[in-house]
């Protein structure tokens, strides 16, 4: 049995009031909030243990080091990664997408190709892609939305040509919090030999990922939505892509030997992990990792599944409210909107109730063109969210209804 008072303790920010009110934090798709394992970990790293990593004979280089790779540790067994040298530490979801897209670049994309979408990605899932598009005359493909907001899968042999390069996928849409159906891209994908990305960024923090199960090309996400630090992430690359992607940086600390002639790189991660990383960052993103570990990623889960049913049903029964992507099967995450009304005006009336929602098209404005929205209120869960605070919401949500109207 979780103890939610329990958890909501470890979260001293969670401890404050904001406009005369308790925070109600319903910003997680956003950044979550830390626990005081992880903002402990940081300051103890610096304290104690800081040092630059895999270059020093002394004890505490010695030590970073073993932090360093211990996390690595942690994090690769949490997504079933066989090989912890399989995934790299990035700057975090939009770094790993970019560094995919400059390596594909240069040794696989040819001018023309195509790559395919889908109409719920953030712009930092469509952004890198573009660029290349744009530069080499190749073409953006979209897999289209049903009536009900989830994907139609039913398009993509359609879409799927000779010059199909890749298929890049959120696995969550911040947005509208629906789960793409990641086998069934898969399925069609392999018939034709194409790697698939998955954006993983809304997905890791609520939902159990194995990517030995997973088995898809690339897995890209970041570690402040999973109760870990800002400018740390992670991208996986499969065996054949470790192998195959072209470096689009480099950098001290990735070579075995360099003269002006030629260089011969390290294998594995390391060499796409040029310069000194953020150390503390992947420090205490294993310690986040432990944090999810204590409580279990399916309990996660089934608490914040919970919620959102919880809330869909309470916003349900307001005939001024608009939602979007209806659905039992989603993770963390609604959309909505009170007729007639601007979501900033929403979300600036609630916060004056210390509820603290985001506003606007999420980065998603191609998805908000779909549904012919400028943008949504959006509320998002995390594992020490309660009903107590959706019934608080709800309550200030029905007067600010009455006080726009
Ligand atoms: N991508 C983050 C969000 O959906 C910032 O809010």
């Amino acid at each position: 049995m979780i103890d939610q008072n329990n958890i909501r303790e470890q979260f001293p920010i969670l401890n404050q009031k904001v406009n005369g009110y308790n925070l109600i934090y319903f910003d997680n798709g956003a950044t979550s909030q830390k626990p005081i394992s992880v903002i402990e970990r940081i300051s103890d790293y610096y304290k104690h243990s800081n040092s630059n990593i895999h270059r020093g004979v002394h004890s505490l280089s010695r030590h970073a080091t073993d932090l360093f790779e211990k996390s690595r540790h942690t994090i690769a067994s949490y997504f079933n990664i066989n090989n912890p040298q399989q995934f790299i530490f990035t700057g975090g979801t939009t770094d790993s997408i970019n560094m995919v897209a400059q390596g594909l670049a240069k040794n696989y994309f040819k001018p023309g190709d195509e790559i395919i979408l889908s109409t719920y990605e953030h712009h930092s899932n469509i952004l890198p892609w573009q660029l290349w598009a744009q530069e080499n005359g190749g073409k953006l493909k979209i897999i289209p939305l049903n009536n009900d907001q989830t994907l139609d899968y039913n398009s993509l042999p359609n879409l799927i040509t000779k010059k199909t390069k890749l298929i890049a996928v959120t696995h969550v849409s911040n947005t509208l919090g629906l789960i793409s159906d990641i086998e069934k891209i898969k399925t069609e994908a392999t018939k034709h030999n194409i790697p698939v990305l998955v954006d993983g960024a809304q997905s890791a923090p609520h939902m159990a990922i194995d990517l030995k199960k997973l088995d898809v090309d690339f897995f890209v996400c970041s570690a402040h939505k999973m109760y870990g630090p800002t400018g740390i992430g992670l991208l996986y690359l499969s065996e054949k892509w470790l192998n195959h992607l072209a470096l689009s940086k480099t950098g001290g600390g990735i070579i075995k030997s360099v003269s002006f002639e030629k260089t011969e790189y390290v294998e594995g991660a390391l060499k796409f992990e040029p310069g000194t990383p953020h150390i503390a960052g992947a420090v205490a993103f294993g310690e986040a990792i432990n944090f999810i570990n204590r409580i279990s990623i399916e309990k996660i889960f089934e608490i914040e599944n919970e919620l959102v049913q919880y809330a869909q049903e309470k916003l349900n029964e307001l005939p001024e409210i608009m939602m979007y992507g209806k659905n039992t099967h989603k993770a963390g995450v609604i959309s909505f909107n009170v007729k007639n009304q601007h979501p900033f005006d929403v979300g600036t009336l609630l916060d004056k109730y210390g509820i603290a929602v985001r506003t606007g098209h999420h980065c998603t404005q191609p998805l908000m063109q779909h549904l012919n929205i400028q943008g949504t209120v959006r509320i998002s869960f995390a594992v020490y969210n309660t009903k107590n605070e959706i019934d608080f919401f709800i309550e200030k949500l029905k007067k600010v209804i009455t006080m726009l109207s």
